[in-house]
């Protein structure tokens, strides 16, 4: 067992309570909308929450950092060997800024485009998914896996819609006819929390096209841990991808939908 991986693992659980800490203050200052362009919305609490964990990883490590309101680091770039930082400081934000309890703090360490580990957040129903890749997964700290459901019709589908969607008739027919042989399928407004659920059984698989690297990199990882597969098709250099995450027994019949 790798020794750095459980300090690393630490940190970033302290990291995400102390965000935590803030983000569950009843208080305006948080949810100030900063811009809120076609679908997408930036409130004045994704700042905040993203320097007070910038502060604290970066006052214990010098890993490099890639977060979505700053995103400053090396990125996910192939040159990027060595243990990086990856942090979406509220995933589900439109959620967080009506008071939807559904948003969630992610940290995860990756490294040479693989997972290593990852924190969940769910801050407000004190929910904190933790995972090492090869190591074990836990929900507040009891032991979690993938669900084993092996049939598409009795699968739960996660999905979301990011916010550079096409909405057009024909991509939301095509939409449709990707998901309509799940048993159900949920857009919970949270790519994060979605694949948490994943990684614990509570959903069998989650797919989104387009989403942005820092909304699944720490689920990717908790899922791996889990015992899941993952498929991460990447679309472009600003961080986006194509990503399927669900349990072993499935991945055959659903790995074509993306
Ligand atoms: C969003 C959520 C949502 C997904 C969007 C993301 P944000 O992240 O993860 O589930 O469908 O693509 O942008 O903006 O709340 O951090
Ligand atoms: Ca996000």
């Amino acid at each position: 067992m790798d020794d750095s991986n459980n300090f690393l693992l630490e940190l970033a659980v302290k990291a995400s309570k102390i965000a935590e800490e803030t983000l569950n203050k009843n208080n305006k200052e948080i949810r100030i909308i900063n811009s809120s362009i076609g679908h997408d919305i930036k409130l004045s609490g994704d700042v905040i929450s993203e320097k007070i964990i910038i502060d604290f990883l970066r006052s214990k490590t010098q890993n490099s950092i890639l977060s979505e309101e700053s995103k400053h680091s090396k990125g996910i770039a192939s040159d990027c060997n060595n243990k990086y930082w990856v942090i979406d400081p509220i995933d589900g934000t439109l959620n967080f800024s009506r008071g939807i309890p559904l948003a969630c703090i992610s940290i995860s360490i990756w490294e040479n485009d693989k997972p290593i580990l990852g924190v969940i957040n769910d801050f407000n129903r004190k929910e904190l998914f933790t995972g090492i890749v090869g190591v074990g997964a836990w929900l507040n700290e009891q032991p979690i896996y993938v669900s084993d459901i092996s049939l598409m019709e009795k699968a739960v589908l996660a999905t979301g819609f990011p916010s550079n969607t096409n909405y057009s008739t024909d991509s939301l027919l095509n939409f449709v006819a990707k998901v309509q042989n799940f048993k159900k399928v949920r857009l919970i407004g949270s790519a994060a929390l979605s694949l948490a659920y994943v990684a614990c059984g509570r959903f069998d698989a989650y797919m989104e096209k387009g989403i942005m690297f820092w909304d699944v990199a720490g689920g990717i990882a908790i899922t791996a841990a889990a015992g899941g597969k993952y498929f991460l098709n990447k679309i472009n250099n600003d961080f986006q991808y194509n990503v399927l995450v669900c349990n072993k027994n499935i991945s055959n019949q659903i790995q074509g939908l993306l």
